[in-house]
């Protein structure tokens, strides 16, 4: 696998003969983008960070990884930790950053003491005067994966979404710009500048669900389907994929080339490539009702469409798996849906509905059969 490639300091050293500017040179040619789940151009993020004036400034590697279905970050830590770590100080180098952060998932917390040795042997080798990296322990929340929220929380605060912009690129931790990636990003940034053959088009994947060989897998973009099912290994016959939480449900289809723009074509978003699984024997209803109690649960409460919204779309649900529910709640299901879409503060909100409207159009028998209880 790419991303187990060690670097061994030598993408650091590298990043120093090569400046600031030809780190963010190569990085841009190289063609990386985030993996935390919006694939914008980590080089464009690096220099807008860099380029930001300011006295102070901050690498926060986003390790929170609440995305229901993912465990690539995990595995990374858990496997290739050194070359994450030599990742954040290229970053910091790049940006001209002392003080770096590592926002560690709780659940992830017995991770810590191999990570806080690890951070600390690279640091004494890398001979990077006074540039630290730092622990902190994530609070528990889906939203603080986010990166305004997330910023709150390193600072003490609430975990809860603020307004953009600012993007804490330019005004972050304590008003500064602070530079967030996600853990994958930051490795594969590190392997980007070491490797002549490092390839962008590869990705990790996490698999669950129905499958015999749930894990992280690694294949590049446009890989078939049926590939990825010879690996998982279904047990039964599949109905659909649901991209974690946030990326919305579609059928299975064999022949399907796996890219952004195929998945799109389902009105599903890849997300961070976590895929569950789900065979014939569910009914897709219920798989959305989960998701929708997650949801309900996760809304930080901030703004009135997300806090509100969700428990009324649980809540017609709940009434439609009842079977009480009638043909006017389905349309009334879309609409809450994409009107908490539009007018939702963050990406939380922004999300919520992509299972809701995705299994509408999707799996609408499903519904039906709930509908004909009545
Ligand atoms: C509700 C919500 C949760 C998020 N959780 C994570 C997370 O756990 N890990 C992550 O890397 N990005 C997460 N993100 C995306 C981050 O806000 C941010 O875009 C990302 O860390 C940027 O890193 P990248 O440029 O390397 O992709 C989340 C976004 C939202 C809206
Ligand atoms: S959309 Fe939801 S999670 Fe985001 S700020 Fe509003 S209430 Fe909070």
């Amino acid at each position: 696998m790419q991303i187990l490639c060690q670097t061994n300091l030598d993408a650091l050293e590298k990043a120093r003969m090569l400046g600031s500017n030809g780190v963010l040179s190569l990085l841009e040619k190289k063609g990386l983008e985030g993996r935390g789940g919006a694939a914008f151009s980590t080089a464009k993020k690096w220099q807008t960070c860099r380029d930001t004036p300011a006295d102070e400034r901050f690498v926060v590697c986003n390790a929170d990884e609440g995305e229901p279905g993912s465990f690539k970050d995990k595995f990374i830590i858990r496997c290739n930790a050194e070359t994450l770590i030599e990742g954040i100080l290229i970053a910091a180098y790049t940006i001209g950053a002392k003080r770096c952060f590592i926002y560690l998932r709780g659940e992830y917390d017995y991770l810590r003491p191999r990570l806080q040795e690890q951070i600390e042997d690279v640091i004494s080798r890398a001979k990077m005067k006074g540039v630290t990296i730092e622990i902190v322990r994530g609070a528990g929340a889906y939203i603080c994966g986010e990166s305004t929220a997330l910023v709150q929380s390193i600072m003490g605060f609430r975990g809860a979404a603020m307004y953009k912009p600012p993007n804490p690129t330019r005004q972050g931790l304590w008003g500064k710009p602070t530079l967030i990636n996600n853990v994958e990003t930051l490795t594969c940034a590190a392997q980007a500048v070491l490797f002549d053959d490092w390839d962008a088009n590869l990705r990790l994947f996490s698999l669950s669900g129905n499958i015999k060989n749930p894990g992280v897998y690694e294949f590049p973009l446009g890989v078939k389907m049926s590939t990825v099912l010879d690996v998982a290994r279904p047990e039964k016959k599949l109905k659909a994929m649901s991209f974690g939480c946030f990326g919305g449900i579609m059928p299975v289809d064999k022949s399907m080339s796996i890219t952004p723009e195929a998945i799109c074509k389902g009105d599903c978003q890849q997300g961070n490539y976590s895929i569950i699984f789900i065979d014939e024997t569910h009914n897709i209803v219920d798989i959305v009702y989960s998701i929708a109690k997650f949801y309900t649960y996760e809304s930080c409460g901030k703004c009135t469409p997300c806090r509100e919204g969700t428990v009324r779309m649980l809540n017609l649900l709940k009434k439609i798996r009842s079977g009480e529910g009638e043909k006017k709640d389905l349309q009334l299901l879309r609409e809450l849906a994409m009107h908490i879409q539009e007018t939702s503060l963050c990406g939380l909100g922004e999300s919520c509905g992509n299972h809701i409207l995705t299994s509408l159009e999707h799996f609408s028998k499903d519904y039906e059969t709930y509908l004909a209880k009545k």
